[in-house]
């Protein structure tokens, strides 16, 4: 039985998957930990939840001594359009937050580290369409240029130590329970809470910028599956992952079918340039050949879950 620890627990994703994490593992087994509370009530009940700074070098140890963790979900981090208003911030949580993982990992042998990259890696002269997983990666945004540095770092890792640390460039992730905070793919989430509360959103993006996404039931497959895949099965550390693409106003479509008075209107800000530098769709086949990954859901399951469980909740 692994134990684990997840940081950024309190996040879009952590939230969500600490829970995944505490079926499969026993509840004891997985500490949440993160400069937040739990936003998600269920998750605070469930379960151990630290208060840790990744920042703070000194208290990822005694959570080790207290716990004997030996694999670890590093998740926390500052997201793309956050990052241009913060720059120097976002460069000390995503990369010091991640050498600091990285060196404690490699002190306690630690087994296996998931750490999620992101489509962001890739640039505006990057391939667009079918962008494969080995290719030019020149982001220019703060957390574009994090991420490139986190996955070499993360390969320098395993071939200077030895330490098994895996990455997946996720795209945007979509998902009912926390909100996202900071991203340029976040519209996807905002859309649908607008839609269900308001009939009306005022969308960040242009209505025809298509970009990669996944629900996160597929993203939280996708990291346990990385996490239990056999290392020799695995050539690489970083995977592209995808499961769909689409654009605002194709998701907006989708959505009229089940709210047919929804309306929407486009006032593109400076999100928009960091969205026209991400790839349209990605080439996920090595993932899915060395390691099966295989997506359940595409944009007309996943609207009509996303529907389903928002009318419930709001
Ligand atoms: N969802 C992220 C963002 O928009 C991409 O990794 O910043």
């Amino acid at each position: 039985m692994r134990r684990i620890l997840v940081t950024g627990s309190s996040g879009q994703i952590g939230s969500e998957l600490v829970l995944a994490l505490r079926e499969k593992y026993d509840n004891d087994n997985v500490i949440a930990s993160d400069i937040r509370p739990p936003q998600f009530k269920i998750q605070k009940r469930s379960g151990p939840f630290i208060v840790m700074d990744v920042l703070d070098k000194d208290s990822i140890p005694k959570i080790f001594d207290e716990y004997e963790i030996d694999t670890i979900f590093h998740l926390a981090a500052i997201l793309s359009a956050k990052g241009e208003n913060i720059p120097q911030t976002a460069w000390e949580v995503n990369i010091h937050g991640l050498f600091n993982i990285l060196e404690f990992g490699r002190k306690h042998d630690i087994e296996r580290i998931i750490w999620p990259s992101s489509i962001a890696a890739f640039g505006p002269t990057s391939p667009r369409e079918n962008t494969p997983n080995d290719t030019i990666l020149q982001p220019n945004t703060i957390y574009g240029i994090s991420k490139v540095s986190g996955e070499l770092l993360v390969s320098y890792y395993f071939k200077k130590y030895g330490l098994d640390a895996r990455s997946m460039r996720l795209p945007g992730i979509i998902s009912s329970e926390v909100l996202p905070g900071g991203g340029t793919t976040d519209y996807a989430v905002e859309m649908f809470y607008e839609a269900i509360k308001k009939k009306f959103y005022t969308c960040f993006l242009k209505g025809d910028t298509v970009l990669p996404m996944m629900y996160m039931p597929d993203c939280i497959r996708c990291m346990i599956d990385l996490l239990e895949a056999e290392p020799s099965k695995l050539k690489r550390h970083v995977y592209n992952v995808t499961a769909m693409s689409f654009s605002p106003g194709e998701l907006a479509v989708e959505i009229k079918k089940h709210i047919p008075d929804f309306k929407i209107e486009y006032k593109p800000d400076f999100r928009q340039e960091i969205a026209d530098s991400w790839p349209k769709t990605i080439d996920d086949s090595l993932a899915r050949e060395e390691w099966g990954w295989n997506p359940s859901y595409d944009i007309v399951s996943m609207t009509k879950d996303m529907v389903f469980k928002l009318r419930k909740k709001l």
